[in-house]
């Protein structure tokens, strides 16, 4: 997709369609009165009918009149005292998707007012756009789905349009929203592919075929290595499959050097490629959702690729402990007790709790390589996609100022988290009558819980990103298809670029 940005009026942009976001009630005698004019009073027809409505994404499809563009998308961005810099993302995806397969090949935005009213302006505005547009294009039935019909028609040029604006910057801003998205669709297409498909071993060798494109180092430790050094749980939980598991280490930057914020950041990713819970397997009921518990470590090789395009050098780490959980003869069974690369022991009494256990040993692994600070992003619980849904992320941090940076980083990507308290007290509920503790414990509080354990497995600042509500869609929305959303891609990449040299 070819991009441009002109400081043209509207109506004089030729193109396919073009899209009109509007916020509150359609500005009929307003910024779109010129756009009506020309459009022979099509819009205010349309309002009086009931077809312009202040309900997000909602959007009419007119005839562009004496516009150059041949069409028109007028689309609803909600009201103004809630347009977030998420909503301005979501409006690029939702143009994108309401045309799908119609024969739409130039694609023009008029950013309207849109950069009065999200902070950053008109660049952000620019950014968030081209990387919605970018994200809205994804189509996960592209990857398996048996097709006779030729290629469907694809967008060739996005056409940002902002009168008057600085066309040079608005262009950088959008290249970035552009790589962010595409950053987004790489986690998204290795996120929905199939267990059958991706094995531990496959996602290793993806994650090669990403740092040879990407001039990122890479390693991989196979169950010897790991064993040497002292991977006890992650060997636990891979010990059970026929496909043996894989720690994915990915490198940028010179070794031992820092960012220049003074860290050397890690990037964490649960990558259970199917969760069956092991020996305490897991009911029938959507179990087949549970290849999606690898999106966690797609979503930091995908991160720590789009960095890499971004500002090539920054130091980083992404390490992804890859596995299948399955029940089996060899598997570990309710009541082994490991050693985790720490020396703490643990006591597995749910073979289901399998993600912390992976989790833990590559962030021992990460802080032995050097890594002062880390972010764990998981499929972790089931209780936390019960308690916020699939619009909310749970997190966890420690120190409160580490926490914050992270927070600041996805106001900047247009991502939520909501901060949940690591509870001292149910600290104790892990407590093991063998080992150090155990990986569970009642299932009240078990979602503060899973975040007390993986605490045991840090000595630096750490922050845990619980994702198993916000990973995948069960229900399309107006922006995105059922699947993969990419979601904390964006906030990882801004994260890690407040790092990058100026
Ligand atoms: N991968 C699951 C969590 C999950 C559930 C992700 C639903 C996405 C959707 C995780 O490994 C798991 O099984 N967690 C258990 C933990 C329990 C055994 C303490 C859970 O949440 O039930
Ligand atoms: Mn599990
Ligand atoms: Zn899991």
């Amino acid at each position: 997709m070819q991009l441009r940005v002109v400081s043209d009026q509207p109506w004089d942009v030729p193109a396919d369609l073009l899209a009109i976001p509007f916020v509150g009630e359609p500005p009929l005698d307003g910024l779109l009165a010129p756009l009506d004019q020309r459009a022979g009073g099509e819009l205010r027809t349309l309002a009086a009918f009931g077809e312009l409505k202040v309900e997000r994404y909602a959007a009419a499809l007119l005839a562009g009149g004496e516009c150059r563009a041949t069409r028109l998308l007028a689309i609803s961005a909600g009201t103004p005292e809630s347009l977030t810099r998420q909503v301005v993302v979501r409006i690029g995806s939702a143009i994108v998707r309401r045309l799908a397969d119609r024969k739409v090949r130039t694609l023009a935005i008029w950013l309207g007012d849109l950069g009065e009213r999200v902070d950053g302006g008109v660049e952000a505005v620019a950014e968030l756009l081209a990387r919605g547009v970018v994200e809205g294009e994804f189509d996960p039935a592209a990857l398996y789905r048996h097709s006779d019909a030729s290629e469907p028609d694809r967008l060739v040029e996005l056409i940002l349009v902002a009168p008057g604006a600085n066309v040079t910057a608005l262009a950088r801003a959008a290249e970035r929203g552009i790589v962010v998205g595409e950053g987004s669709s790489m986690a998204r297409s290795l996120a929905n592919r199939a267990a059958n498909d991706v094995t531990p071993e496959v996602l290793a060798q993806e994650a090669r075929a990403i740092a040879e494109r990407h001039g990122l180092a890479i390693d991989v430790i196979g169950p010897e290595k790991a064993a040497e050094l002292g991977m006890g749980m992650f060997l636990a939980v891979g010990q059970g499959s026929d496909n043996p598991p894989r720690m994915i280490v990915l490198r940028s930057g010179e070794a031992g050097a820092t960012d220049a914020a003074g860290r050397r950041l890690a990037l964490v990713g649960k990558g259970v490629c199917f969760d069956s819970g092991g020996i305490s397997i897991k009911p029938a009921d959507r179990m087949e959702e549970m290849k999606m518990d690898k999106t966690g470590a797609c979503t930091v090789i995908a991160a720590i690729a789009t960095v890499a395009r971004l500002a090539p050098g920054t130091p980083l780490m992404a390490i992804a402990p890859a596995v299948e959980n399955m029940p089996g003869p060899h598997s570990a069974r309710p009541g082994d007790v490991v050693k985790a690369m720490n020396g703490k022991t643990v006591d597995i009494i749910n073979t289901d709790a399998e993600g912390r256990l992976i989790l833990g040993d590559a962030m021992v692994y990460a802080e032995s390589l050097g890594a002062t600070h880390l972010v764990d992003v998981a499929t972790l619980t089931g209780a936390v996609a019960r308690a916020l849904g699939d619009q909310m992320t749970g997190a966890f941090g420690t120190p409160q100022s580490w926490y914050d940076s992270m927070v600041a980083a996805g106001e900047r990507a247009g991502e939520r988290y909501w901060q949940l308290p690591m509870i001292e007290e149910y600290r104790k509920e892990l407590d093991s009558w063998y080992a150090d503790f155990t990986n569970t414990g009642p299932a009240d509080g078990g979602l503060i819980r899973s975040a007390l354990f993986l605490r045991e497995f840090t000595t630096v600042p750490w922050i845990h990103l619980d994702i198993a509500g916000t990973a995948y869609f069960r229900k399309k929305t107006p922006y995105a298809p059922t699947g993969a959303t990419g979601v904390a891609l964006a906030t990882l990449v801004e994260l890690a670029l407040a790092g990058a040299k100026p």
